[in-house]
């Protein structure tokens, strides 16, 4: 049986943490498609295209991973690919109330689909990509806690913004 999974997420940017997840998946599941969600409620500070370009500069090097985009509700994308399983990494006791509303309602959507939750390695806990955009913005040092190709990224974006 081959087992996939999907990783969805927004990815605004890919930090070690998203990677350290995938990469722990990869010892469960043969396949892992990283979706990246088209047009999330948040604001976003790349673009799809952008975020897609970091993904697969990093995850997208691991055998066995793809990068895809999607748009709509995220049950229907598994739907049309046949994948019932979700992945979904968990850094804290916060992040578990909004992921158990999340994997309920999508399971209420969907009663085929099942989530799972990995934890990442302890130094990416307090990881986020909202706190890698802002200390990046205000001048500060984010290396390893994202891939360089990401902190390039994100010191040119700034750069240009200023
Ligand atoms: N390392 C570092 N950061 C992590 C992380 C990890 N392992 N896991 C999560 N995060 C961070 C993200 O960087 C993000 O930080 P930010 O808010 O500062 O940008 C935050 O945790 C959560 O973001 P993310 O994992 O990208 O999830 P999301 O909540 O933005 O997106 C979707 C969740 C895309 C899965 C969800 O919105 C979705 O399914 N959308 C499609 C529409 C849909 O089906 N809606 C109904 C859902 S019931």
């Amino acid at each position: 049986m081959n087992r996939e999974v999907v990783y969805p997420g927004t990815f605004d940017p890919v930090t070690n943490g998203h990677l350290d997840i995938i990469k722990r998946a990869l010892q469960m599941f043969d396949q892992i498609t990283v979706a990246v969600v088209d047009k999330p409620g948040k604001n976003l500070l790349f673009t799809t295209r952008e975020r897609i370009e970091m993904l697969q500069a990093t995850a997208g090097k691991l055998s066995n991973v793809k990068i895809e985009r999607f748009e709509g509700l995220l049950v229907d994308y598994l739907q049309q690919r046949n994948i019932f399983v979700i992945l979904r990494g968990l850094r804290a006791v916060s992040d578990f109330e909004y992921e158990f509303q999340i994997a309920l309602m999508n399971r209420k959507l969907y009663s085929n689909i099942e989530s799972v939750f990995l934890m990442p390695s302890q130094e990416y806990t307090y990881l986020s990509s909202s706190l890698i955009k802002e200390v990046v913005r205000l001048g500060g040092k984010v290396e390893g806690l994202v891939p360089g190709v990401v902190e390039e990224a994100l010191n040119k974006k700034f750069a240009l913004t200023k």
